[in-house]
């Protein structure tokens, strides 16, 4: 499964770039709004990050304002991916920015229906909100299911792509769900690296390290002047660190 970032952030974008885990990013004009500054000049700045797909969304409602809009995005780099809502006149605009060979990602499905006919308008990209509809007491997860189902089913190209991702959970249940691509925002990222047992290990190796060298140290010592009952003492602490329980 592929992992977009869901920001227009640009230090969080080239953090997850440098973990290696970074394959797209999804931007949309709340995340744009977080940031501010020009949203051309941040979409051209991540797109030299990512060579993966980058989604920059319309705004307009109308189809000829969505092409404008979009074939404008295009231009900024050949990773642009163009959001556009589902709507009819979503549909409309997707179907011509096909024709055009400029890719598409269609955003805000909260159905499965939606998504089918998005991607037979030619999105490359399809987005349903798992957290929202999460939030009004549905199964957004049943959607990712149904969807992935459904293009699995009739060898369609379209990728499902899981939004609204709200924990790490989710980032589990999309990818056996068997999404495409799920986009999260950095936060979720940084839950998923970390676990509480994971931390605890990492400081009882580091403890349990300089505890043997320390020990080490002193037996060598010990049997360089022949004390035997030192070094016996030394082999004695290595013994308590290997016998801890646990290990
Ligand atoms: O990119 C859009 C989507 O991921 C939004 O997430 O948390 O605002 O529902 P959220």
């Amino acid at each position: 499964m592929k992992i977009f970032l869901d920001t227009a952030d640009i230090e969080e974008i080239r953090t997850a770039a440098r973990w290696g885990v970074l394959d797209g990013v999804t931007t949309n004009p709340t995340l744009y709004a977080k940031v501010g500054g020009r949203y051309e000049d941040i979409l051209t700045e991540i797109c030299g990050i990512t060579s993966g797909p980058v989604s920059a969304e319309v705004v307009a409602e109308d189809v000829e304002g969505m092409l404008r809009e979009g074939r404008a995005f295009a231009k900024l780099a050949p990773n642009i991916v163009v959001k556009v809502p589902m709507s009819e006149e979503g549909l409309e605009a997707i179907f011509r920015f096909a024709e055009e060979g400029i890719k598409t990602n269609c955003t805000l499905i909260f159905t499965a229906n939606q998504g089918l006919l998005a991607a037979k308008a030619g999105a490359s990209l399809l987005s349903p909100f798992v957290g929202r509809l999460d939030d009004i007491n549905q199964d957004g997860m049943e959607v990712i299911r149904e969807l992935v189902t459904i293009i699995e089913l009739h060898g369609i190209e379209s990728e499902v792509l899981a939004a609204s991702i709200r924990h790490p959970r989710h980032m589990t249940d999309a990818a056996m769900a068997g999404a495409h691509v799920a986009t999260l925002p950095f936060k979720v990222l940084q839950q998923m690296v970390r676990h509480p047992l994971t931390d605890k290990g990492i400081v009882t190796f580091r403890e349990d390290w300089t505890k043997a060298r320390k020990a080490a140290d002193e037996k060598n010592a010990a049997q360089a002047s022949g004390d035997g009952r030192g070094a016996q003492q030394a082999d004695e602490k290595v013994e308590a660190i290997t016998n801890k329980p646990g290990v």
